[in-house]
């Protein structure tokens, strides 16, 4: 099989170490108690019928843990998993080849399954609905349909663009569960987690602090801890201290509510430039140079979430508090 179309993600030495750090069960997955729940059921409940479990769409904001609930997934259902992407699947013979390599029960997770080609997704909805697939093979006089069987598997789709998933995709997912940003208390064990895979000790209050900071996603959280640990390592403590995880993040320009310079652009363009709006996210897309679907993807959830920014059918408008917290802020 092509490694662009399977598993052709998660390169380099901290994308190895990010899978590591991942658990493996869902009793190990700290916090989304909804999702866990949800799961837990629908898991035994297959087990129970000994079926392929229905279809799963994980969607919400980038580094919430989609890809290790799929991997979970798999794992609790005791089954193969094969990994794929949206863009990576071009043609709907890619998406034949990896379907007919599946044993009964497998899962097949595809990735930012809202990229996917049209003429993939269609002949998704047969293998998803009925089992089969119908080839078109051959050209001119020469063209003809094969129909191929297919095993009962698991597909599990994750996107950060619910919305943009076309009906017919949607309504085949029979299960649909949203990743929500994690409170406190979760980022904390995530973090302690981390910690502790690491061997390193982390008293409360860095901790706190890194956990306020990481804009309730355990990807940046655990980036964050990877690099005051770096710090720490420098400067020979024998614990990441306080002083040297403010030091840190303020070097990497996280500010205390975790934004970034992105986070500051955005807001000091609606702000400064558009007198708090309402304005296009093209506008300040091309104001500061970001594409489109990273801010609305990647940076305003957070910046909603936290009550910065605001969404209306005119465009974005800043809130009272964001025009609060940034009126002196500087880049960071
Ligand atoms: N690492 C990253 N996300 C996690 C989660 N939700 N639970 C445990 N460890 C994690």
């Amino acid at each position: 099989m092509d490694e662009r179309i399977l598993d052709e993600h998660e390169h380099g030495d901290e994308a190895s170490l990010e899978l590591s750090l991942r658990p493996v069960k869902l009793s190990q997955y700290i916090g989304q108690h909804a999702i866990k729940e949800n799961l837990n059921v629908f898991i035994k409940a297959a087990k129970m019928r000994e079926e392929a479990l229905d279809h799963v769409i994980l969607h919400g904001p980038p580094g919430l843990g989609k890809t290790t609930l799929a991997n979970i997934i798999a794992a609790e259902m005791d089954v193969n998993i094969k990994t794929t992407s949206g863009p990576a699947i071009e043609r709907a013979g890619d998406l034949a080849a990896i379907l007919s390599s599946l044993e009964p029960g497998d899962v097949l997770f595809i990735d930012e399954i809202h990229r996917i080609p049209r003429v993939v997704e269609e002949v998704l909805y047969s293998a998803m609905e009925d089992f089969f697939i119908d080839i078109v093979i051959g050209s001119g006089d020469e063209v003809r349909s094969i129909r191929i069987d297919l095993p009962p598997f698991t597909l599990v789709g994750a996107t950060t663009r619910f919305g943009s998933l076309s009906a017919p995709l949607r309504d085949r997912f029979g299960v649909q569960l949203r990743l929500e940003y994690y409170d406190l208390e979760s980022l904390k064990h995530i973090i302690e987690r981390t910690a502790d895979i690491f061997e390193v000790t982390l008293p409360l209050d860095s901790m706190n602090e890194l956990a306020r900071r990481s804009r309730g996603t355990p990807r940046i959280a655990n980036r964050l801890l990877r690099r005051v640990r770096d710090f720490s390592m420098v400067k020979e403590e024998d614990e990441i201290t306080l002083e040297t995880t403010n030091h840190a993040l303020k070097v990497l320009e996280v500010d205390p509510e975790g934004l970034e310079p992105v986070d500051h652009k955005i807001m000091r363009t609606i702000i400064e430039t558009y007198g708090g709006g309402p304005v296009g996210l093209e506008t300040v897309a091309v104001s500061i140079g970001e594409e489109v679907v990273t801010l609305n993807d990647v940076y305003e959830p957070y910046l909603i979430q936290r009550g910065f920014l605001e969404r209306t059918p005119r465009g974005r408008k800043a809130t009272a508090k964001s025009f609060e917290y940034f009126k002196d802020s500087k880049t960071n």
